[in-house]
């Protein structure tokens, strides 16, 4: 996690017969990180991929493995999926009353911690666990699919975290994820996300390699701006 902005490809959004085609794309544009949905129909209303997948991925690329879980009792699974290849592994606030556990078993796994918000949970939902965090992710989409229209809100949340990671010395980095694209990009990393989901925007046009580098150099030239 060791770089300025990173673009993080969500595979969601890419045509899974070919994923191996999809990654090497990205892998050319410049990606950072591999985003990979997890979906269990209970937590959001829709089904997506699991540990073999995450088991493949980690055979086929380099990229480090963002595996974002959208599930009832993550706890149940982070072992499975830190065995699998994940390198960063993220659950939602919203999906355990054991958050504060999962963090730990997270880390206790040799992975980098983090916690998802939804649109609707506020930062403050968080304050009892920023010092355990790698990263947080602030949903810009309610969770469940790809595609969908970003929710402004975002911004304000991404800010406050970057406030208050300022105040207290913190050392979370800022992920965002859903909606985001070129059109948004810059807004987002002036301010403060770090790392940009983009699933639509990247496997949706006609080079994701073009795309993510396109993305790439908006955040970096926005970034350089802003110092
Ligand atoms: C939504 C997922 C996102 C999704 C983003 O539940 O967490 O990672 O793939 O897709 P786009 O970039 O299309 O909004
Ligand atoms: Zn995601």
């Amino acid at each position: 996690m060791n770089y300025p902005i990173a673009i993080a490809p969500s595979i969601l959004a890419a045509d899974f017969a070919c994923l191996g085609d999809g990654i090497r794309a990205v892998e050319r544009g410049g990606a950072a990180l591999l985003h990979v949905d997890v979906m269990d129909g209970h937590f959001v209303p829709n089904i997506s991929i699991g540990v073999p997948v995450v088991a493949s991925l980690h055979k086929a690329t380099r990229l480090p493995l963002d595996v974002h879980l959208m599930i009832e009792n993550p706890e149940l699974y982070i072992q499975a999926f830190a065995e699998a290849g994940a390198d960063m592994i993220s659950v939602h606030q919203e999906a355990t009353p054991h958050l504060d556990r999962a963090l730990s078993m997270i880390r206790e796994h040799g992975c980098r911690a983090g916690a998802v918000i939804n649109p609707a949970t506020p930062v403050s939902m968080l304050s009892e666990v920023l010092d355990k965090l790698d990263y947080v992710l602030v949903m810009s989409v309610n969770p469940g699919f790809g595609g969908q229209k970003f929710i402004p809100g975002a911004l304000g949340k991404i800010r406050e975290l970057k406030r208050i990671r300022e105040s207290y010395n913190y050392v979370f980095r800022i992920e965002v994820d859903g909606g985001v694209g070129p059109e948004n990009v810059v807004e987002l990393v002036r301010a403060g996300a770090q790392i940009l989901v983009a699933g639509t925007s990247v496997f949706h046009t006609p080079d994701a390699a073009e795309a993510v580098q396109a993305m790439k150099q908006a955040a970096e030239g926005a970034l350089a701006q802003k110092v």
